[in-house]
């Protein structure tokens, strides 16, 4: 196994973000050539998860756990955190965020979301602002699953946590959770796969999300909800 020292991971970390900066000016320029429709549509293998449990046999009251995603990873963590919930005993709804149009009738939301480009997915923060003076009367958490979360360090944690800034200014969560993200070639958009996989060192592929902590960051949320 390589074991790469702290100044060659900050290395590759750069080189991650050129990698990534060279893919989005690879995409906008054939977006203006015409091909960014269909190419940075979501791939059609891709499923984003949305589900219900204990609709009407829990006793404590529907939770909504919103996500937003272009690679359905995302989703995933939003249904374990879901998963775990339910055991606790509430009803829970996952949705992506764009699907939801009222919370008003929940007991607490818990908003997810991965990011690009040095940015929270942008229906994330619309979402919160939208719903801000609902969310003001009812628990609300936030979570963040990112590849700048693959390593939990607390370097890490104040990048990520900065990111989520804009969610905690439109409304205090009760709390944050922070986790690394995944990354498959597959299931990336045409353009976006395109391009990755002629640049594969810049962005390996990989699945950095840890269940355990995932996990167990949902049952410590359940009291606060
Ligand atoms: C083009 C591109 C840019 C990305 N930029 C970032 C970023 O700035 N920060 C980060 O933490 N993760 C970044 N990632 C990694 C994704 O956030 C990570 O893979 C996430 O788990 C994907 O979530 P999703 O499958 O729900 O869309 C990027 C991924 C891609 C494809």
């Amino acid at each position: 196994m390589m074991v790469r020292t702290m100044d060659e991971q900050k290395k590759v970390s750069r080189r991650r973000f050129l990698a990534i900066g060279g893919t989005t000016l690879g995409a906008s320029v054939l977006a203006c050539a015409g091909l960014g429709y269909v190419g940075t549509r979501p791939s059609g293998e891709v499923t984003f998860a949305e589900s219900n449990c204990g609709k009407g046999e829990q006793m404590n009251g529907r939770v909504l756990v919103a996500y937003a995603s272009r690679a359905g990873s995302t989703g995933e963590v939003a249904q374990a955190v879901a998963d775990v919930l339910c055991q606790q005993g509430f009803e829970v709804d996952v949705r992506k965020v764009n699907d939801v149009r009222d919370v008003s009738g929940y007991r607490a939301v818990v908003v997810g979301s991965a990011a690009r480009m040095g940015k929270l997915y942008g229906e994330t923060g619309r979402f919160v602002n939208k719903h801000r003076k609902a969310l003001a009367v009812i628990p609300t958490a936030y979570f963040f699953s990112g590849f700048m979360m693959n390593e939990d360090t607390p370097e890490n944690r104040a990048t990520a946590g900065k990111l989520l800034e804009p969610l905690v200014a439109a409304r205090q969560p009760v709390s944050v959770g922070l986790f690394g993200g995944s990354l498959k070639y597959a299931n990336l958009e045409p353009l976006f796969r395109w391009v990755f996989s002629m640049a594969k060192e810049g962005m390996p592929e990989g699945d950095w999300r840890d269940w355990d902590a995932i996990r167990a960051w949902s049952g410590e949320l359940a009291p606060l909800l």
